[in-house]
């Protein structure tokens, strides 16, 4: 305990802290009293500290061990004074002695992440303050070191770092299946389309495949941007007519689209490139949608803009189908687009009749 009592004197007694106290005493003996109280006061202060407390001199021998440093790195301060940091793990010892170094230069290091060794080996995740330990005249006599146990923050970071890279893989899944995979549907309906042209208007084979191998090319350069992490182009929603009209002739869709008001150029300002992109991924999955599962004559797309929502409207005359109007009981492509309507803080409802027709109906708020 002497040798803590001692250690702690000289860790605790910073020189402005004791001068404060000393500047009230009026004797030298009131003077000497009061050093006493304040390093005493220290010490119980240090002894009762939740964070490991250590200090040591240059060469990293320790000095002071604190209680909570014996219950965190499971040397007792017997054990642990007079040895050479350790504490620390072999292959930190140089990154420990560049802080000794940096303290020993009056600098006070805050929070830095590192690993210590617990004397049964366990290594522990530790943030570290370290700060120069400075006698009465001033002088830099050795260095302290706040430890504190960060294993429960790091496996919470490294939780949300788990869930964002699940999210992310969601994300991506869902932008290839409303994406890339609805695209490169349509251009097979094109190619197996020119099949039969071979036969009945063989001089419409040309241009067709050309229009294929340029929609090919949009789907090698949107994969790009995407992988580029530029997520398609920067659309704005004043490519959405030209775009959707395209996807719908690559279906061979009878589409009718009707932009009821011309939209606002402050919708541009408003909906981001992404929320744009989202818009159009639910677009061409519920055209994929006709052009696969409705035999519909005709298709209607309507974009509106009314009041202080964007109303999105696609609507065909198709077979409808039964089921569930609750969209989460429903398929992979219908989900999807649940999903960027609420991702885009809006919703989306689904209307269909057997033999009628289908209308799927996204709000977004503006
Ligand atoms: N416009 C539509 N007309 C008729 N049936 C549709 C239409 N849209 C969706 N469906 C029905 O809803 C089901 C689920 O659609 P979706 O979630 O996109 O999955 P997928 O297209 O992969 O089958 C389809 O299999 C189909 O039976
Ligand atoms: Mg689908």
């Amino acid at each position: 305990m002497q040798a803590r009592a001692s250690a702690q004197t000289q860790l605790g007694c910073s020189r402005q802290s004791v001068a404060s106290s000393v500047a009230l005493a009026t004797s030298r003996a009131d003077r000497h009293a009061t050093a006493e109280q304040v390093c005493g006061y220290l010490g119980a202060l240090l002894e009762s500290a939740g964070d490991a407390i250590t200090s040591g001199d240059f060469t990293g021998k320790m000095l002071s061990w604190n209680h909570a440093a014996e219950v965190f790195y499971a040397y007792s301060e017997k054990e642990a004074v007079g040895e050479v940091l350790p504490m620390v793990p072999e292959g930190l010892l140089p990154e420990a002695r560049s802080i000794i170094g940096r303290c020993q230069k009056g600098e006070t290091i805050r929070n830095i992440e590192t690993v210590r060794r617990r004397s049964d080996g366990r290594l522990i995740p530790v943030s570290v303050t370290a700060a120069p330990v400075l006698n009465g005249s001033g002088e830099v006599v050795a260095a302290c070191a706040i430890s504190r146990d960060i294993s429960a923050t790091k496996a919470l970071r490294e939780q949300e770092l788990k869930m964002a890279r699940l999210n992310e893989r969601d994300r991506i899944g869902m932008d290839l299946h409303d994406g890339v995979v609805q695209s490169l549907y349509a251009i097979s309906l094109r190619l197996e389309n020119c099949i039969t042209l071979l036969t009945t208007a063989p001089h419409q084979v040309p241009p067709s495949l050309e229009k294929a191998i340029a929609e090919l090319k949009d789907v090698s350069q949107d994969i790009t941007h995407y992988v580029d992490g530029l997520n398609g182009s920067a659309l704005t929603v004043k490519d959405l007519p030209g775009r959707v009209a395209s996807f719908a002739a690559g279906l061979h869709l009878d589409a009718h689209i009707v932009i009821e008001r011309p939209l606002s150029s402050e919708l541009d300002a408003t909906l981001s490139a992404r929320s744009v992109e989202n818009i159009l991924h639910i677009v061409r999955e519920a055209l994929t949608n006709v052009a696969k599962h409705s035999q519909a004559r005709a298709t209607q797309i309507r974009l509106s803009e009314q009041g202080d929502k964007l109303v999105l409207s696609i609507k065909d005359d198709g077979a409808g189908f039964i089921g569930s109007c609750d969209i989460a009981k429903l398929g992979h492509g219908l989900r999807n687009m649940s999903h960027r309507a609420q991702t885009l803080g809006g919703c989306l409802a689904i209307k269909t009749t057997p033999g009628i027709g289908t209308e799927l109906l996204l709000e977004l708020p503006l």
